[in-house]
């Protein structure tokens, strides 16, 4: 019982933070997101009576018992819809570097999903399975289907409404998102460990999940429209009302670096001389960019002039997740 499965990694122009429920990984607001084209990961799983254990060999390597116990958990979901026990080896490949702070988890456990559900023969509907993602990864709901994506937040207690769905297809529209790396560190606060702190700490945190349902109204439209400005504008923003929740809980949480607000600063001096670019920043210091086909090189060249900033990646939208392999 093999299969492998590809899946992209997403950016949320309007961000997820905070959840509804922390056993099932609710989230508290909906989001919308960008598939990735550039950025995936690759994950082959094979489940049979003569493993012992679940093991995990993330990028050549044996992964951390935490990460391993993670996975395992995860897969025990999976199991217990197909009604086995049966343990599994999965490998699995990020096509960029993992520490890079990069949403590995967002492709990976959508891979993992797709490639687990199709090597336990389950036959689920693209709806079930971005259920499963979620409760591996919030943003790895988005990562199932490809192109424009949101993900609502439900509000049955079983998580069967918190899913997500394609708003537009990749074709819908051709615009980029460049990602400039400014660090290799792995993140000082995970996502999890973050919303946490602001959900229990922050004084905004009920102003942010209030306003959450206007900006996702918005930003659909925008796509629809395929208005770039206000799509632009909607991103920047949600972006930056999501830092400022998270630096407003206590203790306050930067995700930052010096390299990232120069770059910020730079964007926005781009867009003063004429050309339409926005940022975005999820719980780490890299910088996304946010431009039209015909701006992409002169971002990049701006990208790339920023001492500090050590690689641009260039994503148009990408595709939804997909089974590569399967043994029969
Ligand atoms: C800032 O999906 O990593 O990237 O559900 O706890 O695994 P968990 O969180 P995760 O959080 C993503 C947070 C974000 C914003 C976003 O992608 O919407």
């Amino acid at each position: 019982m093999r299969s492998k499965a590809r899946a992209h990694s997403n950016i949320a122009l309007i961000k997820y933070w905070g959840k509804r429920d922390e056993r099932l990984n609710l989230p508290a607001v909906g989001s919308i997101s960008l598939t990735l084209s550039a950025l995936w990961t690759e994950t082959e799983i094979e489940f049979s009576p003569q493993f012992q254990t679940d093991q995990l060999i993330l990028n050549d390597k044996t992964a951390s018992p935490e990460e391993t116990g993670r996975t395992s958990r995860f897969l025990d979901l999976l199991r217990e819809l197909a009604g086995t026990n049966l343990k599994a080896i999965i490998k699995s490949e990020n096509n960029f570097p993992t520490a890079a702070g990069l949403a590995s988890s967002a492709s990976g456990f959508a891979a993992l999903t797709l490639a687990a559900a199709r090597a336990l023969h389950l036959s689920l509907s693209r709806k079930e399975l971005s259920v499963l993602a979620r409760q591996g990864s919030g943003s790895a709901a988005r990562s199932i289907p490809g192109g424009f994506v949101e993900m609502y937040a439900g509000q049955s207690a079983d998580g069967s409404d918190a899913f997500a769905e394609p708003i537009a297809p990749p074709a819908h529209w051709d615009i980029r998102l460049l990602i400039g790396i400014t660090s290799g560190a792995a993140k000082k606060i995970g996502s999890t460990a973050g919303m946490n702190l602001s959900k229990t700490t922050s004084p905004y945190y009920q102003a942010w999940i209030d306003a959450q349902h206007a900006d996702l109204t918005a930003m659909r439209q925008a796509i629809l429209d395929r208005d770039f400005e206000r799509l632009g504008e909607l991103s920047e923003y949600s972006c930056l009302k999501m830092h400022a929740l998270a630096l407003s809980s206590n203790p306050g949480i930067l995700y930052w670096n010096g390299v990232t607000v120069e770059a910020m600063h730079a964007v926005r001096d781009l867009r003063r001389g004429g050309t339409p670019a926005y940022f975005t920043i999820d719980a780490g210091p890299q910088i996304k960019v946010l431009c039209l086909p015909e701006d992409e090189n002169e971002v990049r060249e701006m990208l790339e002039s920023i001492p500090g900033i050590r690689e641009v990646v260039s994503n148009k939208p990408g595709p939804g997740a997909r089974i590569l392999e399967a043994d029969e």
